[in-house]
């Protein structure tokens, strides 16, 4: 079956999508009989373009990276996104713009004219998850169609998927897990007897952290995954501004010593609880010790932890996550709908 796709936003995650389609396109054809084209390439400053044949990939990366823009392949003019979802004619649209912690827009906006339009929608954006989780869920449902969102938290490890499909008729209790790559880093390097600031430096220096590092270091990025993890898997709204939130800011180098000398280490800890109909949702800084999993996750690593009614303590690891991770989830999510 061939699947005409579009790419809004491609930036670090939707130019690594775009790596990753013309790597896997040999092998999603042989063992899954899919073919694809990709129609459409949106940008917030970098322009748009449209081939209802099929844009060249390896053109379209260029353009981007040599600072041309994607004007210049387009067949059709495009005025915005907006413009672009109605003109782009996809079979599935891929949501990678910029994350709006405070409403979800313009992603939601842009998920919902797509599944209007009859094409289904991945995204690594969780704006759209924790701000219109259950709208374009049931738009996608009236309509045929899937809103998957796999990347969102933990970049491209199976999380939603492992409880859509394997996880079956189990009560998820609590979650507790280290989820944000610049926290950890930086509680590393001031391990190591670096300063707060080196150890923003560093994730700077690595492109984990943004240029203004405030929404990791606050926690709004955990809390952001903690709304979306409690939304989807526990059943229950969240948004990240309710969630308990205390940041990384406040920990200094002698608390940092005095957890070592206790065998102890700061961890910047997300944790969901269900207390009867109700959720606990909290993100703050926690001192672990060995018997803990959480213990031995380092630099970027992040990791999960699940108690269920049915298994034991069940955890996720990933080991050094990217964008090329993240750009897995949304691959599978796609081969996942299609198949
Ligand atoms: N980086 C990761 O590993 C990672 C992991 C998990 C989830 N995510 C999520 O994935 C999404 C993309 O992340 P990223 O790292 O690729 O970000 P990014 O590098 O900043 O790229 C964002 C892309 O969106 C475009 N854009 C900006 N505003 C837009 C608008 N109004 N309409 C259409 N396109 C617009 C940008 O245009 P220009 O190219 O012209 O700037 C760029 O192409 C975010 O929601 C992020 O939270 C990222």
């Amino acid at each position: 079956m061939h699947y005409k796709l579009a790419l809004l936003g491609f930036g670090n995650v939707g130019r690594h999508l775009a790596r990753l389609l013309m790597r896997k396109q040999d092998e999603l054809r042989q063992r899954y009989e899919i073919t694809f084209s990709v129609v459409g390439i949106a940008t917030g400053r970098h322009g748009a373009a449209i081939d209802p044949d099929g844009l060249d990939l390896e053109q379209a990366l260029q353009a981007y990276e040599s600072g041309h823009g994607l004007e210049p392949l387009s067949r059709l003019p495009v005025d915005d996104s907006l413009d672009f979802i109605h003109k782009c004619g996809a079979d599935v649209l891929f949501e990678n713009s910029p994350v709006n912690h405070a409403t979800g827009e313009p992603a939601v906006t842009h998920a919902h004219t797509a599944l209007e339009l009859g094409m289904h929608v991945v995204t690594a954006n969780k704006g759209t998850v924790v701000h219109a989780y259950r709208q374009l869920t049931n738009l996608a449902a009236a309509r045929g169609l899937s809103f998957r969102f796999e990347s969102t938290v933990m970049d491209g490890a199976p999380i939603f998927s492992l409880f859509r499909h394997n996880i079956l008729a189990a009560q998820l209790k609590s979650i507790r897990g280290v989820l944000n790559s610049t926290s950890n880093l930086i509680l590393g390097v001031m391990e190591q007897g670096g300063s707060f600031e080196e150890g923003v430096r560093r994730a700077q220096e690595m492109g984990v952290a943004e240029t203004d590092p405030s929404a990791d270091i606050d926690g709004w990025d955990a809390a952001i995954k903690v709304a979306a993890l409690t939304t989807v898997l526990m059943g229950i709204p969240t948004k990240p501004q309710d969630v308990q939130r205390e940041g990384i800011r406040a920990i200094t180098p002698e608390m940092i010593a005095q957890a070592r000398a206790d065998g102890q280490r700061y961890k910047l800890v997300c944790s969901a609880r269900r207390v009867g109909a109700a959720v606990e949702t909290r993100v703050r800084p926690e001192r672990v010790g060995i018997e803990s999993p959480m213990y031995g996750v380092d630099g970027t690593t992040s990791i999960i932890q699940f108690e269920t009614d049915v298994l034991g303590l069940l955890s996720v690891v990933e080991t050094d996550p990217g964008p090329e991770t993240t750009a897995y989830g949304l691959l599978a999510d796609f081969v996942n709908i299609v198949t």
